[in-house]
């Protein structure tokens, strides 16, 4: 098999603007990616090892030998990635695997999903294997599958294609928004939100109320279908109701938080319309509409929305 000495991709994070917890149960999301990057540098090396070199951690093991339970959380997903492009292509030489990240995973810009982006696309340049963007997000999403369990796969969407896409779960629908403007602001909490466990939360409270929950959500839909129009006509009036109607139903689901209402109250004193949680809840980041003018209490990210997607950088 052809292959290239190293290869440098970089794949950038996301925020969710609408549909989140609703989209694990089939309905649509929008998400946007932002221009915070991670680089992950594929390089061959001799004999079957594969070593990752994370910010905190460097991590070896034999490349038919990956047990993603067993291996320390810094490196799960890059081994996920690596098992499920090895399995697929029937590759098993050495690898140096170095990922640097341009964010920190506290602000929930989903480095987990970029990092296993970014490696499975410096894979398929490594040994110079074509991929379509859809066979690379089916890779992508089983690698996610096998180490958490659950999500609906919008992030590593974000990931791939880049800009702002309308999704549903596990990639049923992946439609790029033409959104020309798109002024939000993107405040954090302060507090890292735990996915995993909020997305179960919600799957335990759908199996104690299902047609309750189920309804919560099927709104959630229809606040996500008028939210793509308002974004196409830059109608930020309806877009700003749209969110306040959509955090609402997130606090009815309950991962919504104190902090989060302290935060947003705070956001509305000094300008914003519209404001809601983005991503799991219980932290993170918040999205909002609207000038925000005067002293802040609190965090305004710098943050540019609809970035590229995963592509190859050089490297030295
Ligand atoms: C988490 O950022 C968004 C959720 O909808 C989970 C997912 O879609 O994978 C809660």
């Amino acid at each position: 098999m052809k292959s290239m000495k190293k290869t440098r991709s970089s794949a950038p994070g996301k925020l969710m603007l609408f549909g989140e917890h609703a989209v694990v149960y089939g309905h649509p999301c929008i998400v946007t990616a932002v221009d915070q990057r991670i680089n992950a540098e594929v390089e061959l090396i001799g004999g079957d090892e594969v070593e990752v070199i994370a910010p905190s951690i460097k991590f070896s093991v034999a490349i038919n030998k990956i047990d993603i339970l067993q291996a320390p959380k810094e490196v799960k997903f890059v081994l996920a990635a690596v098992r499920i492009f090895a399995k697929k292509h029937g590759i098993n030489k050495g690898l140096k695997i170095t990922t640097i990240s341009a964010f920190a995973s506290s602000f929930g810009f989903g480095s987990s999903s970029a990092v296993t982006v970014a490696v499975i696309h410096g894979l398929h340049e490594l040994f110079e294997i074509k991929v379509t963007k859809k066979e690379l997000f089916e890779m992508c999403y089983q690698a996610v599958l096998d180490v958490q369990g659950v999500g609906s796969g919008f992030d590593l969407a974000a990931a791939i294609w880049g800009g702002t896409l309308l999704f549903v779960t596990g990639g049923k629908k992946i439609e790029p928004l033409a959104i020309e403007n798109l002024p939000i602001s993107v405040i954090f909490t302060g507090v890292k939100a735990d996915t995993v466990t909020l997305v179960k939360q919600v799957s335990e409270l759908r199996d104690r109320h299902p047609k309750i929950v189920d309804g919560i959500f099927k709104q959630i839909g229809a606040v996500v279908l008028s939210a793509q129009v308002a974004l196409a006509n830059s109608d930020w009036n309806q877009l700003s109701e749209l969110m306040n109607i959509n955090q609402g139903l997130l606090e009815s689901l309950g991962v919504s938080t104190p902090l989060i209402h302290r935060v947003s109250d705070e956001a509305k004193e000094v300008g914003a319309t519209g404001i809601k949680l983005s991503g799991a809840g219980g932290g993170d980041c918040l999205v909002a509409l609207g000038e925000l003018k005067g002293q802040r209490k609190f965090d305004v990210l710098e943050i540019g929305l609809q970035a590229a997607g995963v592509r190859s950088e050089k490297y030295e």
